[in-house]
């Protein structure tokens, strides 16, 4: 069979290491002295750009700088991450409800008119089927949605319209709907249905909430991207698995030549939901494409495409097709005409299918593996080549005659890179105007290029420098698991807060004076609110019983940047960290008598080790009366 054979080649090509990028040759001495001074942000200097890249199965996102690639930050998601407390206190412990990991793909930094505003990162989880928000005031997840219903497997997303109206999002996998029906993997075909998710964002707070949703096949939908300019109001998914299989897909869903695409025009089904066309399903308007036309439409593109993604100018889009040695590009303004004419190859499930040959400009032969595009604004497209390991850098059209007939002519370009590279961000490429200059790719090998560190390998990243002609890999790093893609923002387009504003602490229970701290009961509720400063916490002593309800408040009364408290509290999986002006609350109920040192976990002083404390918890009806013990007003003890 043609479609084993191709694979078994590619395999065999892959375990030989044969690939067309060659073998990366060594660096003369002035090549490396040029590419450590272009990457070396000295001691006390700062980097130009923030790159946000998704941290998969870890469940976070990550911050580092470019061009140093230097790890700076974790942001906790959708896994608890006990350095910053989160998954600790109530609030975030609550954001994360049931689950403790996810799996981050893709982030997406919130736009106005196409460009970076500098508010949100949004990011998905594949696995339960949410999307976070990530303000940029604090670095800070403000709010998890989910898991969304009608929603399995919410991968190819978190794709942002152009005045971040919408989160858009596409399932990876099929199931039988609503959720919770079962149904024989058996009968995929006719019981299985996929779905396209509008999320809808609050234009000033950020704030998420399912819009509508549109019904699809059971195709496995992949990467996307958002329209601008003449796709304004359109968004685009590849898919693998047009075959509709449901085992075996790595032979039974590679059998065609050619997939089919989703073409969404997002601002159709956001009126149709408001023409009351749509069907409420788990509490979500669903649009049946069937019934209304004009929503969603098919492109076949080959062949178990991966990413399809628009240019800067809006009028490209370019799908990778890993099993094919060339990238699609489709002209939208043709298709614009292919639906006006309905120039139709056929449709699927009462959905159009464009004809290919009436709406694709070129297929450029790129090389093996072709997976990502990105785009620097100046013309030229940088695609990620997992097989042939490499970044192809190649030219859009308009082409030349003498280029369409030999689109050979128009790969520019290839850097190899340190291996299988998956995903690659150019700085700003999935705005209008990109920042250009910088191309990270996100490998998913790192093959042992780092010093041996067992067998849990890290991936790599590598900093390529895209402002020449010819391409310079500067740079490589190791990540944690799993970049699946990035976002590059330029430092000075966002100013976050390193201090939170005592008077913009709206927390009933904050404390700012040792007269409003202390310790109260009422029942078997037992209240404490602390107050931490360098280097005490004020009480500093906590008394009460088992079965008593306890809630601990902690302000972080400090107004200074970097002076950051912890509260870790022995044998209770307790540890809160409050940020300067911050206040965060725990709640547990106590189960055992004994005493418990309380100490701050996060340094901030040298008189850090000293800032410690005891939570006392008396035998019921035993400990001191209710009144001040200690140091401060610490005790809520003895029976009421
Ligand atoms: Cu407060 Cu360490």
């Amino acid at each position: 069979m043609k479609t084993t054979s191709t694979l078994n080649a590619i395999a065999l090509a892959v375990a030989l290491g044969l690939t067309s990028c060659g073998k990366q040759t060594g660096t003369s001495q002035a090549e490396r002295t040029a590419n450590a001074v272009a990457s070396y942000v000295a001691p006390g200097e700062k980097d130009e750009y923030y790159l946000f890249y998704s941290g998969g199965h870890s469940g976070q996102v990550y911050v580092a700088g470019i061009p140093s690639l230097r790890h700076i930050s974790t942001i906790p998601v959708f896994a608890p991450y006990p350095a910053t407390g989160y998954g600790f206190d109530e609030e975030s412990k609550k954001m994360l409800g049931d689950f403790s990991w996810g799996d981050v793909h893709h982030p997406a930094l919130s736009q106005t008119n196409s460009k970076y505003d500098g508010r949100w990162l949004f990011v998905n989880d594949n696995a339960n089927n949410r999307i976070a928000r990530i303000g940029l005031h604090d670095f800070k997840t403000h709010q998890i949605l989910g898991p969304i219903p009608n929603s399995i497997g919410n991968h190819g997303s978190s794709f942002i319209t152009e005045n971040s109206e919408y989160i858009l999002c596409a399932t990876r996998f099929s199931v039988p709907l609503p959720k919770g029906r079962v149904a024989d993997p058996k009968d995929y075909e006719k019981e299985f249905n996929g779905m396209v998710s509008g999320i809808k964002v609050d234009p000033k707070t950020g704030e998420m909430k399912v819009g509508w949703q549109i019904l699809t096949p059971p195709f496995d939908w992949d990467l996307g991207s958002t329209g601008k300019g003449p796709s304004s109001g359109w968004a685009f998914w590849t898919s693998y698995n047009t075959e509709m299989a449901h085992d075996t897909l790595e032979v039974n869903a590679t059998q065609k030549d050619r997939d089919l695409c989703a073409i969404v025009n997002w601002r159709a089904a956001e009126k149709a939901v408001a023409e009351g066309k749509a069907e409420m399903m788990d509490g979500v308007p669903i649009i049946d494409p069937a019934k209304v036309p004009g929503v969603l439409y098919f492109v076949p593109i080959g062949k178990s495409p991966h990413g399809m993604d628009v240019d800067p100018t809006g009028k490209w889009v370019v799908a990778g097709g890993k099993l094919q040695p060339a990238t699609t590009v489709v002209n939208f303004e043709k298709v614009q005409v292919a639906i006006k004419n309905k120039t139709f190859e056929g449709e699927f499930r009462g959905v159009p299918i464009l004809k290919y040959e009436a709406v694709v400009e070129g297929e450029v032969p790129v090389g093996l593996g072709p997976l990502h595009t990105q785009y620097d604004g100046k013309g030229n497209a940088y695609t990620s080549m997992f097989i042939d390991s490499c970044i192809v850098k190649w030219k859009l059209p308009p082409w030349t005659d003498e280029e369409k007939k030999d689109l050979t002519k128009v790969v520019l370009d290839k850097v190899p890179t340190h291996f299988s590279t998956g995903h690659l961000v150019v700085a700003g490429s999935d705005t209008v105007q990109p920042y250009g200059k910088w191309c990270v790719a996100m490998n998913k090998l790192s093959a042992g290029r780092h010093i041996n560190v067992g067998p849990s390998q890290p991936e790599s990243s590598q900093l390529i420098d895209i402002s020449g002609d010819k391409m310079k890999m500067i740079a490589e790093s190791y990540t944690e698991p799993e970049p699946h893609f990035a976002q590059i923002l330029k430092v000075t387009d966002v100013q976050p807060t390193e201090v939170y504003p005592k008077d913009e602490n709206k927390d009933p229970n904050a404390v700012w004076e040792k007269a409003q701290s202390g310790v109260t009961r009422n029942g078997n509720q037992v209240d404490a609110k602390l107050m931490a400063i360098r280097s005490r916490y004020n009480p500093d002593r906590i008394d009460a019983q088992v079965g008593d309800e306890l809630t601990v408040h902690v302000t972080n009364v400090e107004q200074t940047r970097d002076m950051i408290h912890g509260f870790g509290l022995i044998e209770h999986n307790i540890n809160m960290v409050i940020d300067p002006g911050e206040t965060k609350t725990f709640h547990i109920k106590l189960t055992k008598p004994g005493v418990f040192p309380l100490y701050c976990t996060n340094f901030c002083s040298a008189l850090h080790q000293e800032m410690q404390g005891y939570l006392v918890v008396w035998e019921p009806g035993k400990g001191p009366a209710t009144g001040a013990t200690g140091t401060g007003t610490g005790s809520a003890g003895g029976a009421k």
